[in-house]
């Protein structure tokens, strides 16, 4: 009983002194079926030939996409690169129009999901050979897409793509790319555990 205490104490410190944001809470709270058509959404929007339509009815205009993998991508790994680290990738729904209806169509697997009252969260995949130019290694990935209720109900989307948070494996992306020339094989590690360079 007592650690039980101790233990809620420490989660209420932990909220009034957290140095991050908590999910915002809203009063419709989404289904399964919801989720998994907001996770569609997405993938449509990066997956197939871009449908304008389909971004403007399942996005919020503030639509913001946060993807340091992404601008690596753009930076092709350099630091000075024309986007900064940490900053928005896309800022507004129009912006991401721009940008996403420019690209050819990304191979995109979703392998798992998850979903909170309105948030979705996915783990994806893009290994079809060929598509990211020549094949090689598969690039794995995880989303977390904050949504908002949708008020208009005009349309078949009850809830609406407002912030993504993307990150994958943009090191095997740009290998994949030709822009990463690694030196192999991985030199071994010194004790027999597995070391990273950093
Ligand atoms: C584009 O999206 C809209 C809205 O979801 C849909 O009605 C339309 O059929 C889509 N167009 C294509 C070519 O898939």
């Amino acid at each position: 009983m007592r650690s039980f205490i101790a233990a809620g104490l420490s989660l209420l410190t932990l909220a009034s002194a957290q140095p991050f944001e908590l999910e915002k809470r809203s009063a419709t709270c989404m289904a399964t079926k919801d989720a998994v058509k907001v996770a569609q959404n997405f993938r449509a929007l990066i997956h197939e030939e871009f449908n304008t339509t389909l971004a403007q009815t399942a996005m919020t205009k503030d639509f913001t996409d946060y993807s340091d993998s992404v601008i690596t991508l753009i930076n092709g790994g350099c630091v000075d690169g024309p986007v900064a680290l940490t900053t928005p990738t896309f800022s507004t729904r129009k912006e991401f129009i721009a940008g996403q209806s420019s690209q050819p169509p990304i191979p995109f697997k979703i392998l798992n999901l998850w979903h909170t009252c309105s948030t979705v969260i996915i783990r994806w995949r893009a290994s079809a050979p060929g598509t990211i130019t020549t094949t090689q290694e598969p690039v794995t990935g995880i989303i977390v897409i904050e949504t908002q209720p949708n008020r208009k109900k005009v349309n078949d989307q009850p809830f609406l793509i407002q912030t993504v948070f993307s990150e994958f494996n943009s090191g095997a992306w740009l290998y994949d790319l030709g822009v990463f020339d690694p030196t192999c094989p991985a030199p071994p590690p010194p004790s027999g555990k597995r070391s990273i360079a950093i």
